[in-house]
């Protein structure tokens, strides 16, 4: 059995960075995930006056407190998690910030953030990065979001924290819940009921908490799918299996995956487990739109298993792959015909007919670090596969490559 270790959670990681910079005192983060996004969550955070430091012990500690006026624009660099939490936390200060990011933010919608922030009484200024955002008063709303988007979820609800009475979230499908789940471990009165969320505002949060942050859900699910694939099996210890995230799991079931979940605890407040994945024969399914907000980033990866798979895979109700990182249903669709898969393009998914070899060929990233990885796992059983930008997987998973290439086969391309 092959143990891999893999890095902490990317959205709990900026959750606990944010939220720790809106309590009063001092918050502890354990096992922070250090990559690209997150060094950018830590620079507008820095920019923003709030103190973070790295301890002897590879801990990171946030001093809370008051936010000030930054000195010039905030980097949020490929980040939407950044730019759309933070500006959520900038809608309740009292001075303006610019926030802008590479050109592949630069092309993402943050309407979807603009829109409630300025119903609760900010201002904000821009459809796409850089967007304006000049703080106000906050009141709270009542807002009913138009697309499943935990970014703007969070963003309303972090708005809440500073608004005065209630601000009401009901969401078309339930999307992560890291951050309701971490205010409630911060002891932040949170109401839930089914598809609606409440705080009742301002809420003052007090520090002083220690939060330790488990391995990444999405990072895993490449590796999850390469046990799948190769000989000997794999263990992944403590992830954090949040059933808004794990859709992933639910289809590889159908899929006639063999995995088994052990040891199931909560951690700081979301759900771990120890998965055990072995190689399996796959078949092809039908995935849906209710499905797909649970497993939005996994999404590349079991196109790519879908080509192992007997029979044919068909994704729909995927359209927010369009504006994510890269256009993932065309980058998806263009890699894959050049492996020689057979995959149609549709307007909000695609169709993989499995079952057919593969054959090694050139792919582009499009700078899109989740794109460069589910290829490069398609590499552990197709010889030359070579991924063009492949450094890009920094942004979420510095170590992939590493974990990779100490699997053992002699099919991967360095
Ligand atoms: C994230 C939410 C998802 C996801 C992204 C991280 C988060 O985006 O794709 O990688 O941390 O809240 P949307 O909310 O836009 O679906």
């Amino acid at each position: 059995m092959k143990e891999i270790s893999i890095p902490g959670d990317k959205s709990i990681s900026h959750r606990s960075l944010l939220i720790g910079s809106l309590c009063r005192g001092k918050t502890r983060i354990k096992n922070l995930l250090r990559a690209g996004d997150i060094f950018s969550t830590i620079a507008c955070l820095k920019g923003l006056g709030i103190r973070i430091e790295e301890t002897e012990d590879g801990d990171f500690v946030v001093e809370g407190g008051c936010f000030k006026k930054p000195d010039g624009i905030l980097d949020c660099g490929n980040s939407g998690t950044t730019i759309r939490l933070l500006s959520g936390i900038l809608a309740g200060q009292e001075f303006e910030a610019t926030l802008d990011g590479d050109s592949s933010l630069r092309k993402r919608p943050m309407k979807r953030v603009g829109e409630p922030l300025t119903l609760m009484g900010a201002n904000i200024i821009g459809d796409y990065p850089p967007i304006k955002v000049k703080g106000s008063y906050l009141k709270g709303i009542t807002y009913k979001l138009p697309v499943a988007s935990a970014q703007v979820k969070s963003a309303i609800l972090l708005a809440g924290l500073m608004a005065s009475g209630k601000t009401t979230v009901i969401e078309p499908l339930p999307s992560r819940d890291h951050t309701e789940r971490m205010l409630e471990f911060f002891g932040v009165p949170i109401e839930r009921d089914g598809s609606t969320i409440c705080i009742d505002g301002p809420v003052e949060i007090s520090g002083d908490r220690e939060i330790t942050v488990p391995p990444d859900f999405s990072s895993s699910a490449f590796f999850i799918a390469g046990g799948l694939l190769i000989d000997h099996p794999i263990i992944i210890r403590n992830v954090n299996i949040n059933q808004t995230r794990t859709g992933f799991l639910e289809c590889l079931k159908k899929m006639g995956a063999n995995f088994e979940i052990l040891n199931k605890k909560l951690l700081c407040n979301e759900p771990v487990g120890d998965i055990v994945v072995k190689k399996s024969r796959l078949h092809g399914i039908n995935i849906g739109k209710e499905i797909v907000p649970r497993m939005i980033d996994e999404i590349p990866i079991l196109a790519i298993l879908a080509c192992f798979a007997e029979g044919r895979t068909k994704i729909e109700g995927a359209e927010e792959l369009r504006v994510k990182e890269s256009d993932r249903i065309s980058s998806i669709a263009s890699g894959l015909s050049k492996l020689g898969a057979r995959i149609e393009e549709l307007p909000d998914g695609m169709v993989i007919d499995g079952g057919y070899p593969l054959k090694g060929a050139t792919i582009d990233s499009y700078d899109d670090h989740r794109i460069a990885m589910a290829f490069s796992i398609a590499s552990l059983v197709v010889e030359k596969i070579e991924i063009k930008g492949k450094e890009c997987v920094d942004i979420s998973f510095p170590s992939f490559f590493d974990i990779l290439y100490s699997i053992d086969t002699s099919k991967i391309y360095r």
